[in-house]
């Protein structure tokens, strides 16, 4: 199976999407969010997910095979988020995808959220990317990883210890009322802002923490200073605040991705997750990258945040690498480690 039709359902969080790839080609990708309904919450709520995504999945998988030409009984294997992610939420993917692979008779990748948001680059870039250090910048997880092979090698070099990046966007939205999710809100506030205006500290980075945990982030304490400038200036511009706000975390992020590089040799670094479609990390990652000499792969924006695609591009991937397939009955774990690439 060198070109694979793989039909990929994600449904970790709000999104419920469903990617249709021919071995690294992409045919489809469709998106049913249910973002629309948390936001007056100011985050996600679980048991609406559910929900929306068990409404939303037979017409999100139609539109898919609509818009890849392909008919059902095409499809060669079914890949499908097995976790981490809402309990609930994963649950509906997983069932829906069990049951088409038992109705189809082909295989099933229960895979990885965290490793499918890294394999989605390989739909647009044709050179191997192995080994690559990766860093995942999501609403959920910050992590530092090196991938050995996508399909079964993964190691964690460093995690936050405390938020999210992703996390530390939308927190900090919802404080100068820019509303939910909040990492393209303020992506856009950043523009019309000055990144130098206000110095917000970088976490994790005394000359101590570079010895004992140098690929460990902490966004807490950015989160902190932040709310004390607002408080202590009632007059603050929004556009410095945002922009020098995101000044510090992709600062941060860039410096330790660049450190593990160096540190491990490795020359090569992918940028993934809801995080990475920030403009201003991926215009810093490029300038930083160039300098130090290590080869930069960033999906497209659209491909960055959660979507089908990325789950179907590492179940296309672990099909041509003849991995094994999933039982098909199989539990999903809101807290899989990222070192655990599929289910098997
Ligand atoms: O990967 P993702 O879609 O979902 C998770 O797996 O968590 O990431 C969502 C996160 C949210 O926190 C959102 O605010 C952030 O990615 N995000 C951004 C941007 N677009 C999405 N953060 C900064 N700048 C962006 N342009
Ligand atoms: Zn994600």
């Amino acid at each position: 199976m060198n070109q694979p039709l793989v039909l990929g359902i994600e449904t970790s969080c709000d999104e419920t999407a469903v990617g249709i790839v021919r071995g690294r080609t992409l045919l489809a990708n469709v998106i049913a969010s249910s973002v629309e309904e948390h936001a007056r919450f100011g985050g996600v709520v679980p048991e609406i997910a559910s929900r929306a995504h068990l409404e939303a999945m037979a017409p999100t998988i139609k539109k898919a095979l609509k818009d890849a030409n392909v008919s059902l009984k095409d499809i060669d294997a079914v890949a499908v988020t097995a976790g981490p992610g809402l309990v609930g939420a994963l649950l509906v993917g997983v069932g829906s995808a069990a049951g088409l692979a038992i109705g189809l008779d082909k295989p099933i990748y229960a895979v990885n959220h965290l490793a499918a948001h890294v394999s989605v680059d390989y739909l647009t870039h044709d050179q191997p990317l192995e080994p690559t250090i990766a860093l995942l910048v999501s609403g959920g997880h910050s992590s530092l990883l090196q991938v050995n092979d996508i399909t079964s090698s993964i190691t964690k070099l460093g995690q936050t210890i405390d938020d999210a990046a992703g996390e530390a966007f939308d927190k900090i939205a919802r404080v100068i009322k820019l509303g939910f999710p909040g990492g393209p809100a303020i992506d856009a506030m950043a523009q019309q802002g000055n990144e130098k205006a206000i110095e917000f500290p970088r976490g994790l980075t005394t000359s101590n923490d570079w010895q004992n945990r140098p690929f460990d982030f902490s966004f807490s304490g950015l989160k902190t200073a932040v709310a004390r400038y607002l408080e202590s200036t009632p007059d603050y511009i929004k556009q410095d605040v945002a922009a020098s706000f995101q000044e510090s975390i992709v600062d941060v992020l860039m410096l330790k991705a660049l450190a593990a590089c160096k540190e491990s040799g490795i020359d090569s670094l992918v940028i993934a997750g809801g995080v990475a479609a920030n403009s201003r990390l991926r215009a810093v990652a490029m300038a930083r990258c160039e300098k130090a000499g290590i080869r930069l792969r960033i999906p497209s924006p659209a491909l960055c945040t959660d979507n089908g695609a990325m789950v179907a591009s590492l179940g296309a991937l672990m099909a041509a690498a003849h991995a094994k397939a999933s039982p098909v009955a199989f539990d999903a774990d809101s807290s899989l480690p990222v070192t655990t690439v599929s289910l098997s």
